[in-house]
């Protein structure tokens, strides 16, 4: 480490921290410690703007439905605008559709890029995505109240269509602005007929521009990404940060078995072309398959379409995705290898055809050794201690892998649950990440040197 450090541990523990940007997490248990546990973070107006921000496509049950490139994505993006205004940030949206604020830094050096994203799932919770988001913005808010100054002008992204509920592709925005997916997805197609090209318009863009919102080779120092665990680790250890080792990879193919439709009550049982009948052995067979290996891999059928859709009429044809996950590409392609021969022959026992194409392709990704050490330090500094992970999601951070050394920091959830309204982290426990984001921002800045 470069002797800039000792300055950096110094402004950590700054007695000149005032006193109204000092907070105290307002709810759960306090998991901080030490008399050098100073937050320069403000907790509360983190707690405020993330439950602000979860009035933009609430649900029922308490969560929110914000698909990436939707008009609620647009509505909440409106918010976290003025938010990052409001912060000083000089902000601009990219032509994928991602957004971007920029504080300058002292020296003329690449970008150190931190955030997450805003959107949600279906029937999502408040804390996946929000919490680097919003958490990214209050970074810069203490920074500026601090007087501190980085090396690195600083970036606040907040990408579009991390969960890729909405055209089938994760980490879509990221994806572009890494140059992994390029003017071939324009012409996709949603559910309503719309494509992506006439989304980037909603969202003021050009489509033939897309290629504008690549991040050229060497314009990031680093990046950072603050977000929720989504699995149990952190809560049944009792350990308030994660430091995320390495990121899965994924794949994913929409299937769709063919069969044939026809009267129920007249057909017998051993003529049917029933492709629902083939789709579910098939689901089947993707769990037999996955569970064979030894290891953490995952493999999920997330829906079932059957048409025609009606008692009485056998379906004819099944559409579903079949999506495979692990550390380990190989392994992934390996099972996908098992998977298909058990697809023949399930669609020669059942008299059905099975075609499957890709939709997705997120390869996996190792956070950078120094950063994960920066993460540590920052915890340490905080009085907290760490555990190390992997991340079974997906985050926009290995899509950054591309580009720069990245880390990621991890907070716990309640109970292991995400993609459900029922996730939730302590408020105690979103500070404690937000203030490890600030205190890594500022080791990572003295530390890289953008080569
Ligand atoms: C996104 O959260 C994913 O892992 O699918
Ligand atoms: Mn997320
Ligand atoms: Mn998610």
């Amino acid at each position: 480490m470069r002797p800039r450090a000792f300055i950096v541990l110094a402004i950590l523990s700054s007695p000149l921290i005032s006193a109204s940007a000092q907070s105290v997490p307002s709810s759960g248990s306090p998991v901080q410690s030490s008399a050098t546990s100073k937050f320069h973070i403000n907790s509360q107006r983190l707690q405020r703007t993330i439950e602000k921000l979860s009035e933009f496509g609430r649900n029922p049950e308490g969560g929110v439905t914000r698909l990436g490139y939707s008009d609620t994505e647009l509505a909440a993006d409106q918010y976290v605008i003025q938010l990052m205004k409001q912060a000083g940030l000089e902000v601009r949206r990219d032509s994928a559709g991602n957004l971007f604020g920029r504080r300058a830094g002292s020296e003329h050096l690449p970008v150190l890029l931190f955030g997450s994203h805003i959107d949600s799932v279906v029937k999502a919770g408040n804390f996946d995505g929000d919490v680097g988001s919003l958490g990214a913005i209050e970074v810069i808010n203490a920074l500026n109240e601090q007087a501190v100054k980085t090396r690195h002008p600083l970036e606040v992204v907040i990408w579009t269509n991390e969960e890729g509920n909405h055209f089938g592709i994760s980490t879509m925005g990221s994806g572009i602005a890494a140059g992994l997916l390029g003017p071939e997805i324009l012409g996709r197609k949603d559910e309503q007929g719309l494509t992506v090209a006439d989304w980037l318009r909603r969202y003021g863009q050009d489509p033939s521009h897309l290629t504008d919102a690549r991040i050229s080779q060497g314009a990031l120092a680093g990046y950072l990404e603050l977000h929720i665990e989504q699995g149990p680790n952190l809560e049944e250890a009792k350990i308030p940060i994660g430091v995320v080792q390495g990121i899965v990879g994924l794949k994913r193919w929409r299937c769709v078995a063919t069969g044939f439709a026809n009267h129920a009550g007249t057909t017998p049982m051993d003529r049917r072309k029933d492709a629902l009948a083939a789709a579910s052995r098939e689901l089947l067979a993707v769990r037999d398959v996955v569970r064979a290996e030894s290891g953490r891999q995952v493999g999920t059928v997330g829906y079932m379409k059957a048409e025609p859709g009606a008692v009485n009429v056998i379906p004819g044809r099944v559409e579903f995705p079949i999506e495979l996950r692990d550390l380990d590409a190989a392994k992934i392609d390996r099972m996908w290898g098992l998977i298909q021969e058990k697809l023949k022959q399930i669609d020669k026992e059942e008299n059905v055809a099975t075609a499957c194409t890709p939709l997705d392709d997120i390869v996996p990704a190792r956070t950078d050794i120094a950063v994960q050490a920066a993460i540590r330090e920052a915890a340490k500094s905080l009085g907290l201690t760490t555990m190390d992970l992997p991340s079974g999601a997906v985050h926009d951070a290995q899509q950054m892998a591309k580009l720069a050394p990245f880390g990621m920091i991890f907070v716990p959830s309640r109970d292991g649950i995400s993609h459900s309204p029922k996730e939730f982290t302590s408020w105690s426990h979103v500070a404690n990440g937000a203030e490890v984001l600030y205190r890594s921002v500022l080791l990572v800045d003295t530390q890289l040197d953008g080569k």
